[in-house]
């Protein structure tokens, strides 16, 4: 009876011990690419589906569909604009919010423009 208890604990432990591993995982290699959009402040223009200030997220998104990797270029500063070329000197200025991301993070980022779609 003891000893099953005490197996029973030990495979609990064993098992928190894994979960907690997938999650350190998952926080440094899974970036939340909505989570990146809000907390640089690319909400203050972007509305998912309405275009006031800057073009909409679902505009964006026709437009880069089935081109993440152009979509990445652009956020990294490597591509110019082709949504409203006209408005580029407002949003040129935010792309220096999101230099010092990581890869993973700005693939995240255009990951998540394109599903707004
Ligand atoms: C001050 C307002 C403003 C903020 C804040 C802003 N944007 Fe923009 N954004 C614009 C405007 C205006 C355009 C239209 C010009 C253009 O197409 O580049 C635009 C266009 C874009 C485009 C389309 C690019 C293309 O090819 O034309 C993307 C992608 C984008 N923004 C992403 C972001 C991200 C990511 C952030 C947050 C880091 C952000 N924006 C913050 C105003 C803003």
């Amino acid at each position: 009876m003891k000893k099953s208890i005490l197996f029973l604990m030990l495979t609990a432990s064993i098992q928190s011990a894994a979960l907690f591993a997938q999650n350190e995982i998952k926080m440094q290699n899974n970036p939340d690419g909505a989570e990146i959009f809000e907390s640089k402040g690319c909400t203050f223009c972007h509305d998912t589906t309405m275009e006031r200030i800057a073009p909409s997220l679902q505009n964006i998104a026709t437009i880069y569909q089935n081109n993440e990797d152009a979509l990445v270029s652009f956020l990294k500063g490597e591509r110019s604009a082709i949504v409203y070329p006209q408005s580029a000197s407002t949003m040129q200025p935010q792309l220096m919010k999101i230099k010092s991301l990581y890869e993973d993070e700005i693939r995240a980022l255009a990951r998540y423009i394109i599903q707004s779609n």
